[in-house]
């Protein structure tokens, strides 16, 4: 009787054993720890914690490249808008490996814009006119380099810095001057790297067809094409109301059937660069008017096509029998 108990209870504890071991061996609670959004230049620390039955063994991957350790500081530069962080654990033994994964907003505070103490007229650059850009975001004196196109740019004869390198000049704009400017702000160990700022100085045609007037409960058309001396393609925007009654926005393409009488619809056609810059716009003002009265089709005459279908498959079926 005694010698059964004691096998049981050993039996029992082996049993306990085995299903801990399975049980922790694996990470668990595996977790990043740190903000959801990061400024572009600010240093941010991220934690990873997990249980581990024995050691919890940390492994960062950022950007395709490792880094050991529990803790992570991440310094953005401005040049991605999103970063994935990973941490994976995995236990001394190395058997198994959990992750979790964060995605992080990168807010860059530094942007390209043409200055505004220049008129009016000169803040949209334009072929022959003067033009300034500012680099802008900059709190503290700091040292700035100008980029255009990502590479380091070379200053022409028709281009000067200010003093700080805040301001980019140019004297007389020229189509070589088309590009994606940025400044590189560099502040102690951390650099930042603005925003684009495209100037675009080729042409851009954009043509957007459809009738100013559409009626109640008519389906109107509306298509819009752009033409430009680079990559462009086509964009419709709504910003100042959504249509009402059925719409359907495909591509380059509106279909519109308007369900009130008396509203106003703008439609907005963008023509953006492969990047998304906007180097162009036109918009369209369509009013919606009663259908106006038009002639039906009889009975007789619609019905016609239909007859001819039929026949052309009869005779298809006549030939098809035949061979
Ligand atoms: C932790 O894991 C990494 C990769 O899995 C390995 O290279 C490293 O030696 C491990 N560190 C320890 C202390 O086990
Ligand atoms: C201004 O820019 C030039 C050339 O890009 C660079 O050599 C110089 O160090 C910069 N100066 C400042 C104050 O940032
Ligand atoms: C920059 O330098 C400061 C001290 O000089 C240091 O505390 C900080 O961690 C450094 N940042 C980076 C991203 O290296
Ligand atoms: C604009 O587009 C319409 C329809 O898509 C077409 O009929 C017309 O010829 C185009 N006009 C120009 C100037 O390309």
């Amino acid at each position: 009787m005694m010698l059964d108990v004691n096998i049981h209870i050993f039996l029992t504890i082996l049993g306990l054993v085995q299903v801990q071991v399975v049980k922790t061996s694996k990470p668990q609670f595996v977790q990043i720890l740190g903000p959801k959004e990061v400024v572009a230049g600010v240093s941010a620390f991220y934690e990873c914690t997990a249980v581990c039955s024995h050691k919890c063994n940390y492994t960062w991957n950022v950007k395709d490249q490792t880094f050991p350790g529990r803790e992570f500081t991440l310094t953005e530069n401005g040049v991605d808008r999103f970063v994935t962080l990973q941490c994976t654990v995995s236990d001394e033994d190395r058997k198994y490996f959990v992750s979790d994964v964060r995605s992080v907003t990168v807010i860059n505070p530094i942007s390209v814009k043409p200055s505004a103490d220049q008129s009016v007229l000169n803040q949209t650059p334009k072929v022959g006119q003067s033009f300034r850009l500012t680099c802008d975001g900059v709190s503290r004196p700091v040292a700035i380099t100008w980029l255009k196109d990502g590479a380091t740019l070379k200053l022409n004869s028709r281009m000067s810095l200010s003093p700080d390198n805040m301001t980019l000049s140019f004297s007389l704009l020229a189509d070589s001057d088309s590009g994606k400017y940025q400044c590189k702000v560099y502040n102690g160990n951390v650099t930042v790297i603005s925003k684009v700022y495209l100037i675009y100085l080729g042409y851009v045609i954009i043509n957007l067809s459809g009738p100013n007037r559409a009626e109640v409960g008519m389906q109107s058309k509306y298509t819009c094409a752009a033409q430009c001396g680079m990559d462009c393609t086509v964009q419709w925007t709504l910003n100042k109301g959504f249509p009402r009654g059925r719409f359907i926005a495909e591509g380059p393409q509106i279909l519109w059937t308007p369900s009130d009488l008396g509203q106003t619809q703008v439609f907005t056609c963008i023509a953006l660069t492969p990047g998304g810059e906007n180097i162009g716009q036109v918009t369209k003002t369509v009013t919606v008017v009663e259908a106006q009265p038009r002639p039906r089709p009889s009975n007789a005459q619609s019905s016609k096509p239909s007859v001819a279908v039929v026949n052309f498959a009869s005779l298809l079926m006549l030939v098809s029998a035949c061979v």
